[in-house]
């Protein structure tokens, strides 16, 4: 037997630990805890019914092949889908610009394996997703953090950090950002600052990673063209765009894809075949179907209007429970699925965590969300889940919970 298996385990996965929100998790198994901490959509607009029927005539029309191998590119009926999604958004691409994935994070992994070596340079908020910061630990890169500000990345702090690593002889491998109300601050990055990145990459020779989940969840001001539509206005080939449907249709279903330019396609498609072959087909089929037959425009405003009046719910009670004037703060996003809490800055959020569960409501602690130095002082909120019969409690809660510290 075995007894010494960590040794045995590779250098870059030793002190691997996943997920931490992970690890928050089992302490929300009870039930009187309303939870604010999982990015979790709602199941009130989950397309329950289109799900049912589509299942159905899939089924029926193509068991055999559904339950075959299907092509690791992804399956030629989602492609046409997907062309036609993008279409809407000013992106016109040919097939060989697309890769099915598993969902946002399988392309999140893909891109780390693609461009990541142990000690490699990457750019990323402060804060930023918590889960591309674990997809890309695996492979140990050097992450170099740009503080996020009400309107974006704080560009000119980027500028620094690459004009320092060319002086060092460095590049980071990409630059990772959520332009369009970020995990985990809801905050959405501007058009001059969109402009100012892509200058910035082009000059430093960088590309850019745009994650996109929550594109189509704008509750309230204009839509700012994507960072793929503005590179491809200058010519393309900078960026590559992830995408995933778990936000605006359903987690369950695990589909998206990535975007970018033909050769880092092709080789994110030799990537899929030896990580996970084939995305299945069944749930490929599903996501063709809701983006053709369903009608999509509407299923997408009824979103915007179910999760803005949660928002709305959730923002007019914190004005009114939170304490002010004392060091508290929080963002105000135009759209997506969270805000960002600011405390004084002698609380730490992870211990807050405790108080709250005992407070019966949860969230997840900021530093999680940091590649470097992390700030103890936030929290993230998740306003889509939780029921809005609940919402106000657990302001409510929180606010107390806050209030004792
Ligand atoms: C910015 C961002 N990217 C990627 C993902 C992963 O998406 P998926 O659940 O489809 O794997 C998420 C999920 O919360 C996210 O917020």
């Amino acid at each position: 037997m075995i007894k010494d298996w960590e040794s045995r385990f590779a250098p870059t996965i030793r002190s691997y630990e996943g997920y931490p929100i992970g690890k928050t998790l089992k302490y929300l198994a009870d039930p009187e805890i309303i939870s604010l901490a999982g990015g979790l959509p709602s199941p009130d607009v989950f397309p329950r019914a289109e799900s049912r029927a589509a299942s159905q005539l899939a089924l029926e029309k193509d068991i055999d092949r559904i339950m075959q191998y299907s092509p690791i590119p992804g399956e030629a009926a989602l492609f046409e889908a997907l062309r036609a999604f993008l279409a809407r958004d000013g992106i016109h691409l040919e097939r060989e610009n697309i890769l099915v994935t598993t969902s946002g994070q399988h392309g999140l992994d893909l891109v780390g394996r693609l461009f990541l070596e142990p000690g490699d340079p990457v750019l990323v908020d402060r804060p930023t997703f918590a889960g591309a910061l674990v997809a890309f630990q695996m492979q140990k890169p050097r992450f170099v953090g740009v503080d996020i500000q009400a309107d974006g990345s704080d560009v000119e702090a980027m500028a620094g950090s690459l004009a320092r690593l060319r002086d060092e002889g460095r590049k980071p491998k990409f630059i990772y950002v959520v332009p369009d109300f970020q995990n985990p601050t809801g905050i959405t990055m501007s058009l001059p600052k969109r402009e100012r990145l892509l200058d910035l990459a082009y000059e430093h020779d960088v590309p850019v990673v745009e994650d996109s989940p929550y594109r189509d969840l704008r509750y309230r001001g204009e839509t700012i063209p994507a960072l793929f539509a503005l590179d491809q206005e200058r010519g393309g080939g900078q960026v590559v765009g992830l995408y995933t449907f778990s936000k605006i249709f359903c987690p369950g279903m695990r589909v998206g894809f990535n975007i970018g330019p033909k050769d880092v396609i092709a080789r994110m498609t030799c990537i899929k075949e030896g990580n996970i072959l084939n995305t299945p087909k069944y749930n490929q089929d599903l996501c063709t179907a809701f983006l053709e037959d369903m009608d999509l425009e509407a299923h997408i405003l009824r979103c915007r209007d179910y999760y803005r009046e949660k928002l709305n719910l959730f923002l007019a009670a914190m004005e009114e429970h939170f304490p002010t004037g004392s060091g508290v703060s929080w963002t105000v996003p135009e759209g997506g699925l969270f805000l960002w809490v600011s405390l004084p800055g002698e609380i730490d959020t992870a211990e807050l965590f405790f108080d709250a569960i005992e407070c019966k409501v949860a969230f997840v602690p900021g530093e999680q969300f940091y590649g470097e130095s992390p700030a103890k002082n936030h929290l993230r909120i998740n306003f889509s889940y939780v029921p809005k019969d609940q919402l106000v409690e657990a302001v409510r809660r929180l606010a107390g919970c806050i209030r004792k510290r």
